[in-house]
């Protein structure tokens, strides 16, 4: 209805915006990609809790309705700003099982295992969802567990009626989960394929979510749900024991901070990559006019890729688990660093990024999702999460009803070997027992005096941060209301492979020409799904609330 009434205003008013309209709040909002799972963040609010309360209950309603990225097996960051102004960073990243090592995706020759690191039991980093969830609750939240998770129980034990798109994802994984099944069975309706309205209850996963809420962290990392892990792992020579699980804890961490144009840029530290390369990125632009040079121009394409291959150069080599490797972070997003780095910028030639071999684009299918949060007195949570691929290494465990990531696959396994997403590295990025894998999730908040002034974040491997920074430099530069900002087409470089990607009309044919005689070079389609990212963001005008889906994936802004 509401969405209705603001498309129809749009009309009438004959607001610019050529993208679908934002919603329109005053005391709260969540946007992500499954409209329950924004319901149940909205609920929670209205009934007394904040931003924070709203993010733990959206965070468990996706794990339950958004089951190929939402997760308890998986892990994340959030990135918020409390009413005072005071930022802070929740990192419940996957950390490596204590008995990784170095080599363990390699044979005695040195040669990579095919798959071992991304469809297998020993794919899986231990999960810090659950910790990253209720540590969130505990220090910041109003609200009880139970309050929290009552609807993400509710819509596992009782079901819900499968969209289209869900069951077109349920169908695209089910061949891949012939070798597991317990995964046939929770997405296939006895073994056929599920049809778009069909009720899908989640059993296992109602039971192991009333642990959760009962016990809390120890309800998942230790008893019952804990050893239907490790039996899981011993079903497929996976590596996490009960120890690992026993130990993980996730980490509050100092912000990384930068400025633009007069706005501040608040993003995830490492073990992200992230907040570094957006801050490296727009220090790097700063000096450029890009509103000077309009939106989609063949000079702020330019100078947009040429910025993106030096920060992504700079990510194989520096960036990892800050816990584990020097990560020269300060360094990275000096404005001085950055003027220095790209002193070699030519506005009319493309660089040569050619001295290391390129990796492989992967066509495998990919999800994380991001949401962001916000209530009226000024809390805002951008809070990103991902079981790495598409249903991660689409592993239920037996029992316990949820799925199981494929994260360390975003180690470098083995030196200059791409990942699945064609990223480098090196030993910044080494496995190592206990590590966190280096990560491209970036929930951003951009403010403004102290207060949150946009929300934004994606999914999409190492597509994310490029996603990121455009939604940033179409608000700041190009002055875009965040419809706008959030749906037009985007475009990708990350160094290596030398090589831009772009969503369907992000660069004419006679900007792509332009760009081809300065010397770029392998430019296609991006291959999956919607397009690039999927940027669940809220921008706050004129002290209200809008909230925007992004159109490319199903998913809603709600608010009240
Ligand atoms: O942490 C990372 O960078 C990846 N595991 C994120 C995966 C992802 O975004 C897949 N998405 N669509």
């Amino acid at each position: 209805m509401r969405i209705i009434l603001t498309l129809g205003l749009l009309l009438f008013f004959q607001v610019q915006a050529a993208s679908p309209g934002a919603i329109h709040a005053s005391e709260g909002m969540v946007v992500s990609r499954s409209a329950l799972a924004s319901t149940a963040g909205v609920e929670i609010m209205k009934s007394g809790g904040n931003a924070i309360d709203a993010a733990v209950a959206t965070g468990f309603a996706l794990a339950v309705t958004y089951p190929s990225a939402g997760n308890l097996g998986g892990g994340g960051f959030a990135v918020i700003q409390l009413q005072d102004g005071t930022v802070v960073t929740l990192d419940h990243r996957e950390t490596a099982p204590g008995h990784a090592s170095r080599d363990m995706y390699l044979d005695k020759d040195g040669t990579v295992i095919q798959g071992l690191s991304r469809q297998s039991h020993a794919s899986s980093g231990v999960p810090g969802t659950v910790d990253g969830l209720l540590t969130l609750l505990e220090k910041y939240g109003t609200k009880t567990r139970r309050e929290v998770m009552a609807t993400a129980i509710r819509l596992a034990r009782e079901g819900f009626p499968l969209s289209r798109d869900m069951t077109e994802q349920f169908a695209g994984v089910l061949g891949f989960m012939q070798d597991h099944p317990t995964s046939h069975k929770v997405f296939s309706n006895n073994g056929q394929a599920y049809r778009e309205g069909d009720l899908w209850k989640q059993p296992d996963l109602a039971d192991t979510l009333e642990i959760i809420a009962e016990k809390g962290r120890d309800g998942f990392y230790n008893g019952r749900i804990a050893e239907l892990i490790v039996a899981e792992m011993q079903r497929g020579n996976g590596l996490i024991s009960l120890q690992d699980l026993t130990n993980y804890r996730s980490v509050w961490r100092e912000p990384v901070h930068g400025t633009y144009r007069g706005y501040d840029i608040w993003g995830m530290p490492p073990p992200s990559s992230g907040g570094v390369l957006v801050v490296e990125m727009l220090n790097m632009l700063e000096p450029h006019d890009l509103a000077g040079m309009g939106w989609g121009s063949a000079a702020a394409v330019h100078v947009l890729i040429e910025s993106e291959r030096r920060a992504y150069a700079d990510r194989s080599e520096y960036l990892g688990d800050p816990d584990y490797y020097p990560v020269p972070v300060s360094k990275l997003i000096a404005k001085d660093y950055a003027r220095q780095r790209f002193s070699d910028f030519r506005a009319d030639q493309a660089s040569n990024s050619a001295t290391i071999t390129p990796g492989k684009w992967s066509e495998e299918s990919i999800e994380t999702t991001h949401f962001s949060t916000m209530d009226a007195a000024g809390n805002a949570v951008a809070l990103t999460t991902t079981l790495n691929s598409s249903f991660g290494n689409r592993i239920v465990v037996t029992g316990a009803g949820f799925l199981l990531n494929n994260e360390m696959d975003d180690f470098s396994i083995r030196e200059n070997t791409a990942n699945q997403y064609g990223l480098l590295g090196r030993e910044a990025n080494s496995i190592e027992a206990g590590k966190r894998m280096l990560s491209s999730m970036s929930p951003t908040i951009v403010s403004r005096e102290g207060k949150p002034y946009l929300i934004t974040g994606s999914p999409g491997g190492s597509t994310i941060i490029t996603t990121v920074l455009q939604v940033i430099v179409n608000v700041i530069d190009h002055k875009m209301g965040i419809e706008d900002a959030v749906a037009l087409p985007r475009f990708h470089h990350q160094w290596q492979p030398d090589g831009v990607i772009y969503d369907p009309f992000a660069i004419s044919p006679d900007t792509l020409a332009i760009l081809g005689k300065m010397g770029h070079k392998g430019f296609r389609n991006f291959p999956f799904g919607g397009g690039l990212g999927d940027a669940n963001s809220i921008l706050v005008k004129e002290g209200e609330l809008l909230g925007m889906k992004d159109p490319r994936n199903e998913g809603l802004a709600v608010g009240y």
